[in-house]
C-alpha cells in the first residue's frame, strides 16, 4: 500500500524581527590580564589581536547571559514567549553534555514547549543558527524561532595559554525569525574543513580549549573573503550594495583583511572585538545588537552576517536589518 505523506504549505520568506544582547560587568583590561601573572603585554594584544578590553562573567553562567539576550531580543521585536514555537542555542560551552541548553532556555523565558535544540558549531554557530531558523520557518516547521548565540568561554580557557587565554571572553546574542511576505534572509553559504578539525579543539582529559594560532589566521584569511562575497551573491547583491558586515570577532586583523577582500566599500565593519574580546558564537549576534542599538544600521538595510571557527566552519547570509 503507497501512503501519502501530509506536505507543509511554502510560506514566501522569513526575516529578523528583533536582536538583542547581554555581556557581563565585568571588565578585563590588558594589564588586567597581565596583573595577573600572564606573560604577555597591551602592546602585542592590541597590535596583533586588536582586543583592548573584555568581559568575564563571575556571576552569570552560559544559561543566565542566554536568558538576558533573549529577553533584549523579544522586546526589540514586540514579540512575546507566546509568539515562539522553535529555540535553538548555539554554543560550545554547554554547562552539561546532556541535557543541552535549549529548552531550559525555553522554559526560564515562559515559552510554553517549543522546539527545542543546542547547535555547536561554535564561532559559526550563530549564523549556523539563523540559517535553520529560516528554514524552519519558510518550511512552515515552526512560525516564529528564537535564535541565540551564548558562551562562557573562561569555563573552558586556561587563562595563562597565550593564544587562548588573551583573546576569549564571555557573552550572549539573540535574534527573532519569523514569517514574512518579502525574503529578509538570504541563502546561506557554508562549508567546512574537517581535515584541519585539530586546529580548535578541547582538550579530552581537561575540557581546555587549544588552538592553533596561525593556521586558523592563514585558513580564515585565505577563505573567508570568498565566502563573503559568495554570500552576497547567493542574495543577488554586490557588496557595494551592503550597507553593514558583521563578521565573527575573532582577531582585527582578520576582519580587516577579509573585509578589504569582500569590497563592502559603502559597508559599516564591525570592530567589537576591541571591547568584547572573541565570545565565539555570541560575537556576531552582540556586534551586531550595538550596531542597530547604535543607529549605525538603518532599518531594511543589507548585513553580512558572517561566522568561522573550530570545526573548522563557516557561515555567511545576508540578512535585511529589523
Ligand atoms: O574564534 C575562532 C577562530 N580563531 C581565530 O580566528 C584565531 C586566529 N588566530 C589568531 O588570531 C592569531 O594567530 C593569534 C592571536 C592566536 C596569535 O597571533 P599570531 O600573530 O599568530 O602570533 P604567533 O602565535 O605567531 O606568535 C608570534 C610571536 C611569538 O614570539 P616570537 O617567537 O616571534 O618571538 C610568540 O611567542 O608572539 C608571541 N606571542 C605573544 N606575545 C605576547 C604569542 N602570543 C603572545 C601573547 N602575548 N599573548
Amino acid at each position: 500500500m503507497t501512503v501519502q505523506l501530509a506536505s507543509q504549505p511554502h510560506l514566501p520568506g522569513s526575516k529578523v524581527v528583533g536582536v538583542g544582547h547581554y555581556q557581563p560587568p565585568t571588565v578585563m583590561t590588558n594589564d588586567d590580564i597581565v596583573a595577573r601573572g600572564v606573560d604577555t603585554n597591551d602592546e602585542w594584544i592590541q597590535s596583533r589581536v586588536g582586543i583592548a578590553e573584555r568581559r568575564f562573567a563571575t556571576d552569570d553562567s552560559m544559561i543566565d547571559m542566554a536568558e538576558k539576550a533573549a529577553v533584549m531580543a523579544l522586546e526589540t521585536s514586540g514579540m512575546t514567549a507566546a509568539d515562539v514555537d522553535l529555540v535553538i542555542l548555539a554554543t560550545c560551552t554547554g554547562e552539561q553534555q546532556v541535557p543541552g541548553g535549549a529548552a531550559t532556555l525555553a522554559a526560564r523565558l515562559g515559552i510554553k514547549s517549543p522546539g527545542a535544540y543546542d547547535l555547536n558549531a561554535a564561532c559559526a554557530g550563530f549564523v549556523y543558527a539563523i540559517a535553520a531558523a529560516s528554514s524552519a520557518v519558510t518550511s512552515a516547521q515552526a512560525r516564529t524561532v528564537l535564535v541565540v548565540g551564548s558562551e562562557k568561554l573562561t569555563d573552558y580557557v586556561d587563562l595563562f595559554d597565550r593564544s587562548t587565554g588573551i583573546i576569549f571572553a564571555d557573552g550572549a546574542g539573540a535574534a527573532v525569525v519569523t514569517s514574512s511576505s518579502e525574503p529578509g534572509i538570504g541563502p546561506v553559504v557554508w562549508g567546512s574543513d574537517g581535515d584541519n578539525a585539530a586546529a580548535i579543539s578541547t582538550d579530552r582529559e581537561t575540557a581546555t580549549l587549544r588552538q592553533e594560532g596561525q593556521t586558523v589566521f592563514r585558513w580564515a584569511t585565505s577563505n573567508m573573503g570568498t565566502a563573503a562575497i559568495e554570500a552576497c551573491k547567493a542574495a543577488g547583491l554586490t557588496p557595494s550594495e551592503l550597507a553593514a558586515f558583521v563578521p565573527h570577532q575573532a582577531n582585527l586583523r582578520i576582519i580587516e583583511l577579509v573585509a578589504k577582500k569582500l569590497g563592502a566599500t559603502n559597508a559599516v565593519i564591525a570592530r567589537d572585538i576591541v571591547t568584547s574580546g572573541n565570545t565565539s558564537s555570541a560575537s556576531v549576534p552582540i556586534a551586531l545588537s550595538k550596531m542597530l542599538q547604535n543607529g549605525e544600521i538603518p532599518s531594511g538595510a543589507p548585513v553580512l552576517l558572517l561566522g568561522f571557527g573550530a570545526g573548522l566552519t563557516y557561515a555567511g547570509t545576508v540578512i535585511l536589518a529589523p
